[in-house]
């Protein structure tokens, strides 16, 4: 089974969120289930100065419109598989934030570079290849690829099965209608079975559209999408495609995210010997200038600040908690009102709140590792990461009821725990009274430690390593892939 996964990011090299650390883990896991994966992004710089032995193999022609001619570049990551680095400086040596510019704006020109990046998987995906290796899937993740598909179906036929990843759909890719022409694309696509959408023009959609299967990133959210209220203008197209419409659970990549391993921490812990966590803990409030107190609780956050994660909400009821009393840890960056916001909360309470602005991939184990309970009130959540690593670090999570996370946090109840299941806390509406009694709630059996303790357990007790998610993309490659 051969397998092409194209993305626009890959941790640790390239990551703006939970996409970068899928791209990172699926591949590998699929690899071994059997599957010989390459994955194809851009040759960032970034993977420039990561990959610098990665050699040129093929040169790719002007593909029409504005979309230049390229190169492609291998490189191989030690025991993963293979990159296909998409080489086209004027489109992506750019510094920071791949879809960003410095101020914090959309790059004008990213129907480009994200149109060159699908056309390319369409093109090494189908009959028209100019490598030897032709895959059996095309497996395309969110709007950056979503018109491989697309492509594929109309301009590079007779190829690979596609598949279309949803990570988030509060992000497709709409461009204006004048676009249509620099992506090579002309009339006879403007359409509502092709790339038109409300009057715009959409990658996402008509990747939804004309992808072989579409997969989301949780059960509860493949569900939650085709409803009028969740399905962010999609809903009708999604519950047209009910049928090829599957909802496979993220897992985590437990190389990376092992409290009894992590080399961010300064203590190692697991779920027989916890005491590491507790050295955790004093050494992230030492870190981050918060009282080296053990009798308080210290909530975490780990988040891009946006609406979608319901931090608005944290921020609102920051001051509460801490009379609490409790700590508060926040590393995040974003919207620029929340970062405000945060950074007034922690000058308000210096010693019991901390805000870092900002993007630290050590930061971010040590605040999952030194927490106590990590706060993840999303408004909406395809899948979520890091309340699956919170479990595995003994961090029992605060979550709302909401995609994935409803698949993966059970609240503590009289109920599950006594069946074992109990391995977090679901607050009800997203307002901040109920995230506030909901903290509250947590605080109250933080101070039960045998209570706290078998949430810890309960939660390090999972599985959600990629193993499993691997063999259900292995079993719908086998579906798909064309005799
Ligand atoms: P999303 O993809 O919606 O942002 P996920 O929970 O799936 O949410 O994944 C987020 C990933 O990004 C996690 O690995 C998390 O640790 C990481 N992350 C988010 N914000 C930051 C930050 N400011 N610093 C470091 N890592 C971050
Ligand atoms: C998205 C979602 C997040 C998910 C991640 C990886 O960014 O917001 O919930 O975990 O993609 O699939």
């Amino acid at each position: 089974m051969k397998v092409l996964f194209a993305t626009s990011e890959i941790a640790p090299w390239v990551k703006t969120g939970g996409l970068g650390d899928v791209a990172a883990a699926l591949p590998p896991a699929l690899a071994r289930t059997g599957c010989d994966v390459r994955v194809l992004l851009p040759r960032y710089p970034a993977l420039r100065e990561a990959f610098p032995d990665a050699r040129a193999i093929v040169s790719l022609p002007e593909f029409g419109g504005r979309l230049p001619a390229a190169e492609l570049f291998l490189a191989q990551p030690a025991g993963a598989p293979p990159l296909l680095l998409l080489d086209c400086p004027m489109l992506f040596d750019r510094p920071g934030n791949p879809y960003l510019g410095p101020e914090g704006r959309d790059w004008l020109d990213n129907h480009l570079r994200f149109g060159l990046l699908s056309r390319v998987a369409a093109r090494l995906a189908s009959h028209a290849s100019p490598l030897d290796w032709r895959p059996d899937i095309l497996h395309c993740n969110d709007w950056q690829t979503a018109l491989g598909p697309y492509y594929l179906r109309f301009y590079e036929p007779g190829g690979a099965a596609s598949v279309m990843t949803i990570h988030n759909l509060a992000f497709q890719g709409v461009f204006a209608p004048q676009l249509l022409d620099e992506l090579g694309l002309t009339g006879r696509d403007w359409h509502i079975d092709g790339v038109e959408y409300y009057g715009q023009l959409s990658f996402l959609k008509a990747g939804l559209r004309h992808a072989d299967w579409i997969t989301t990133v949780s059960p509860t959210y493949a569900r939650e999408i085709q409803s009028e209220a969740e399905g962010m203008g999609l809903a009708g197209l999604l519950q047209s495609r009910a049928a090829q419409l599957t909802g496979i659970l993220n897992g985590i990549d437990k190389e990376v995210w092992n409290p009894a391993t992590d080399a961010y921490l300064p203590a190692h812990y697991d779920r027989e010997h916890l005491e590491g966590k507790t050295q955790c803990k004093r050494a992230l409030q030492g870190e981050l200038g918060l009282m080296e107190r053990d009798d308080v609780p210290l909530f975490g956050v780990v988040s891009r600040l946006t609406q979608q994660k319901g931090l608005d909400l944290v921020a609102a009821i920051g001051d509460a908690l801490a009379a609490l009393p409790a700590q508060l840890a926040v590393l995040g960056s974003g919207d620029k009102t929340l970062e405000e916001a945060f950074a007034a909360l922690a000058a308000r309470h210096p010693g019991q709140v901390a805000v870092q602005i900002g993007f630290s991939e050590a930061l971010a184990h040590r605040i999952e590792a030194g927490a106590d309970c990590f706060l993840m009130p999303s408004r909406f959540e395809p899948c979520g990461l890091n309340q699956m690593y919170s479990l595995a670090y003994g961090t029992p999570p605060m979550v709302r009821a909401t995609g994935g996370l409803a698949d993966t946090v059970t609240d503590c109840t009289p109920e599950t725990l006594a069946n074992g299941r109990a391995n977090g806390f679901v607050c009800g509406p997203a307002t901040a009274g109920a995230l506030l009694d909901t903290v509250r709630r947590a605080a109250t059996c933080w101070q039960d430690k045998p209570l706290w303790r078998a949430l810890q357990e309960n939660g390090m007790a999972c599985d959600f390593g990629w193993a499993q998610p691997a063999r259900r993309y292995f079993e719908l490659y086998r579906l798909l892939r064309p005799t």
